[in-house]
């Protein structure tokens, strides 16, 4: 039995997300100096019309997977794992600390320990409260089958096929990375903001204003399904799986903010973006916490068998995706 070997390189949150002195500083960098300047508003509607038409091929989940084996995610500081592998290591994660058997969530799911001190205290005091009052399992108490939540790690940074020549070939700055807002002042807590990259953005002197009432090109606290994120791996997978799949709501939303640091885990311990933040936003904010906990510790455990994974996995798809071939 293949036993899959493990970056061990980081085993603790501090050593993650390192964006200063990483063994791959220069392409990480690059990716988002690109990704500052190139991201804008036509940018983003220009690839929701291409990519959102679903017009790649129709295919199922592990022959997307056999077409990323070769992708390496050029914005990450932690892991060169192929993604196949960070797949099963976030799914498997998620089971290992989220799941009580198949279906159920544990019971002990504590919201408090997944933010930072500094964090948790600037919350909105309605939110922290009603956080406080709660676990991860009372706080989304209508969601009675969490099945789809492991297979969520497993699925959620597919998008990254558009990296690929079948799939458009965008560049890295246009499909990895922390993503962000367009068409929005943006935050200093977004990944090398001191650098100022982002002032090259044809953008930038467009939408850098807010009123008592609008952040950029937006109402305040519009929501974040109603503005314009980059355009990036979480948007498309999202959106595949929307028409694609009977994956509910909230883990939709899970997949189309997933990589929205600024906002769900900033650097600065500053949370961004609250301007456009909606209440279903605040609501949602420990579950993508509770999943991106999964994502970033899932790039050092041990794993089962290769064999007994895609075992589960494929069962868990089936349920999901009952149709196997989806378009993309
Ligand atoms: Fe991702
Ligand atoms: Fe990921």
């Amino acid at each position: 039995m293949t036993q899959i070997a493990i970056n061990k390189d980081a085993t603790d949150f501090g050593e993650f997300r390192n964006y200063t002195d990483s063994k791959h500083q220069e392409r990480v960098e690059r990716t988002y100096r690109e990704m500052q300047t190139n991201q804008t508003l036509d940018f983003v509607t220009q690839n929701k019309t291409k990519y959102f038409k679903l017009e790649h091929g129709k295919m199922d989940v592990y022959q997307v997977f056999k077409l990323l084996e070769e992708v390496v995610d050029e914005s990450d500081p932690d892991s060169d794992l192929p993604q196949i592998i960070h797949a099963y290591q976030s799914a498997e994660s998620i089971c290992d600390f989220a799941m009580n058997g198949e279906i159920e969530l544990r019971d002990d799911l504590e919201i408090r320990p997944l933010f930072k001190d500094n964090i948790w205290n600037n919350l909105p005091k309605k939110w922290r409260d009603l956080y406080s009052a709660n676990t991860i399992k009372t706080l989304y108490h209508s969601i009675k089958d969490w099945s789809w939540f492991p297979l969520l790690g497993f699925i959620h940074d597919l998008g990254k096929v558009m990296l690929l020549p079948k799939f458009g070939k965008l560049p890295q700055w246009a499909v990895v990375g922390d993503t962000y807002p367009v068409a929005a002042p943006f935050a200093s807590s977004n990944v090398f903001f001191a650098k100022n990259y982002y002032q090259d953005s044809p953008d930038f002197k467009i939408y850098d204003t807010q009123t008592e009432t609008t952040f950029g090109n937006y109402p305040k606290n519009c929501g974040f399904d109603n503005i314009h994120m980059t355009w990036g791996h979480d948007e498309y997978v999202y959106e595949a799986m929307r028409q694609g799949s009977t994956i509910c709501e909230e883990g939709l939303y899970l997949l189309r903010y997933h990589s929205f640091y600024p906002w769900h885990t900033p650097q600065t311990g500053v949370m961004a973006y609250t301007e456009l933040a909606s209440d279903y936003d605040w609501l949602m904010l420990p579950l993508l916490k509770a999943f991106q906990k999964a994502d970033l510790y899932s790039k050092s455990p041990d794993l089962p068998p290769l064999n007994e994974l895609e075992a589960k996995y494929k069962k868990l798809l089936d349920k999901f995706i009952p149709q196997k071939q989806i378009n993309w």
